[in-house]
């Protein structure tokens, strides 16, 4: 498996109006105030620096960056965000199309985002676990496992608002993509458990890996590479050996068993599919990690002896498989010769910003600005805190109790969204899990999530034409809008689809996302 995949299989491993807030800040947070940025001339108001963990040894810092909303309606709300890795930074996040600025092309000059969420509420980056991005970490490196990555967080949120006491009353919204699926929801119990004075409004994550991890992956990519063969160039005779395995390993049941709503029961998944199945056999890491069980498959053969005979991958290895054919095809291919796990769509003139965020992050006067001076190179995702926690025991899926008790017993709203562009955690596993929960007395969506939204329209209201057409009359329909999407909603849980996008969808998608943010994750509750 490819190392990108990596950053996410670690879990599967079993086992203007600056008076808003400033009038609220006290004299404590002055010496956290960003006076000015190297590059951009104007900012919304801005703090930002480390903060100790309390209770943790000394030198477990996180560094967050505090914006102040731009628009006063808004300034009930704040939006905490999260990248994932575990181990990478959410100044990726901030810099990639939700934040107030992004980079000019392949280049550090700055531009300002007009989509910045910053418009939406006062917004909250944390580079989290300690040792993250911009954060500091005692050495040996501290954190053993989820457990501690999330009262180490909850701890430190106490700490933030002792310095910002006014935000400690607003509406918090917790946002995040990939591994944040996992850090999200035990962060939100974590603090419903320890406070109730903190107003846990919403719970968003994109791509994320809340589900069991065999239905995520193994479960759904043999589906998903059908849906995208032409943009993925996965010739007929791969894609009939990976529609044989999803006969065999007993997928397409569960994917049929799936698509009828309401759900008729849980799905179970037979097996142990590569090991990824709740609480089976753990994972061989050292092989995964070291690329020994990829045999670069390209032919037919060596894709049916990959998924079907692969002692190292564990049974049914059509995941694995997937990853390692995509890599090796595109190894060898002038078209596809950029692939990329995290959006299909690419191709070799895309530009990769982890590079510019090393590049622009790691300057001496951009740290100072920043009140981390001093602070050495910086890199957006830190491969210690990948292993360490890739090695420790997995947390159980959040999708298993976590979320279904946030929802129903902390009324606290759910809303989880997918880039169809993405392979890594693909729409269709997401799909499948939502499905197999159970929240507020009832099992998944009692209709499938085909209503349109629109780019400026995250949540049209309903009508009986869009529930029950297909979504390509409904495009007819509203020729003059295209659709940005399908969603639903149920108890309290949303679910969006967004076309043309991968696995951070505002990359791709800044203004739909602006608009989901706005419509959906802030947009006062209807219960
Ligand atoms: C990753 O984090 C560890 C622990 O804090 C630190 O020792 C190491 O220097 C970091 N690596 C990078 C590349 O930032
Ligand atoms: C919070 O409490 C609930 C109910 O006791 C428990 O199931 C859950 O695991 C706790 N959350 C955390 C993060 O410890
Ligand atoms: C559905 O949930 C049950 C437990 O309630 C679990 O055993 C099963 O593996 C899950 N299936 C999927 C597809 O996630
Ligand atoms: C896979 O292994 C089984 C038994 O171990 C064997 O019968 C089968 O021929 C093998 N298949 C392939 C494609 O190598
Ligand atoms: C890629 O091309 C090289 C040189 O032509 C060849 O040796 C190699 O086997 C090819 N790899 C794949 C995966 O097709
Ligand atoms: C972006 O710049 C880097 C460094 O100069 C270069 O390696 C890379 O190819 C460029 N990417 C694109 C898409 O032009
Ligand atoms: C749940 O939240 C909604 C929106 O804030 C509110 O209208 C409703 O009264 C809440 N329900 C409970 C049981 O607290």
């Amino acid at each position: 498996m490819n190392i990108p995949a990596l950053l996410y299989f670690f879990n599967l491993l079993w086992t203007a109006p600056s008076v808003v807030l400033s009038r609220g800040v006290g004299t404590k947070a002055a010496q956290f105030k960003v006076h000015s940025l190297p590059g951009i001339a104007s900012l919304p108001s801005s703090w930002a620096g480390r903060i100790p963990v309390p209770g943790a040894k000394a030198g477990n810092e996180i560094f967050f960056w505090l914006f102040e909303t731009e628009q006063p309606a808004y300034e009930d709300n704040l939006i905490i965000w999260f990248n994932g890795g575990p181990g990478c930074s959410s100044l990726i996040g901030l810099a990639t199309g939700n934040g107030p600025f992004s980079f000019d092309g392949n280049s550090t000059n700055l531009v300002r985002n007009p989509h910045s969420w910053t418009q939406l509420g006062n917004v909250l980056y944390v580079d989290q676990p300690v040792g993250t991005g911009l954060s500091a970490a005692s050495s040996p490196y501290p954190v053993r496992d989820n457990g501690q990555v999330t009262e180490n967080f909850a701890a430190w949120l106490h700490g933030f608002f002792d310095y910002f006491p006014h935000l400690k009353s607003k509406q918090i919204h917790l946002m995040g993509e990939s591994y944040a699926g996992i850090y999200i929801p035990y962060i939100a119990s974590q603090l419903v458990n320890s406070s109730a004075s903190l107003n846990i409004a919403s719970m968003s994550l994109g791509d994320g890996s809340w589900g069991n991890a065999a239905a995520m992956s193994s479960v759904a990519i043999g589906r998903y590479i059908r849906s995208k063969s032409t943009l993925l160039d996965v010739p007929d005779e791969i894609l009939s050996v990976f529609e044989e395995a999803d006969e065999s390993c007993g997928f397409n049941g569960v994917l049929a068993e799936s698509a009828i709503y309401p759900p008729q029961g849980t799905f179970a998944i037979p097996g142990n599919p590569e090991f990824f199945n709740l609480k089976r056999r753990r994972r061989d890491l050292t092989n995964a990690l070291t690329a020994a069980c990829d045999i670069g498959p390209t032919t037919p053969e060596e894709v049916r002896t990959s998924i079907f005979n692969s002692t190292c991958y564990g049974p049914c290895a059509t995941f694995s498989t997937a990853m390692d054919y995509m890599t090796a095809k595109s190894a060898n291919s002038s078209t596809h010769g950029c692939y990329d796990v995290y959006d299909i769509s690419h191709d070799c003139s895309s530009i990769s910003p982890l590079p510019l965020l090393a590049e622009y992050f790691s300057r001496t006067d951009v740290q100072a600005a920043l009140h981390v001076p001093h602070n050495g190179p910086y890199s957006a995702c830190n491969s210690t805190i990948l292993g360490t926690l890739l090695a420790a025991p997995s947390p159980v899926p959040p999708e298993y109790f976590i979320m279904p008790d946030l929802v129903t017993n902390h009324n606290i709203s759910l809303h989880l969204f997918s880039g169809e562009w993405d392979m890594l955690i693909n729409h269709l596993g997401a799909e499948l899990s939502l499905q197999n929960m159970t929240w507020r007395g009832a099992q998944g969506f009692a209709k499938p999530p085909n209503q349109l939204f629109y780019a400026d329209d995250a949540a049209p209201s309903t009508t009986e034409n869009a529930i029950h057409a297909p979504a390509t009359t409904m495009v007819a329909a509203t020729s003059t809008a295209k659709a940005a999407g399908t969603w639903a909603a149920e108890r309290g849980v949303s679910y969006h689809l967004f076309r043309e996008a991968g696995h951070s969808v505002f990359v791709n998608k800044p203004r739909e996302m602006y608009s989901y943010v706005r419509d959906v994750v802030v947009a006062p509750r209807t219960g």
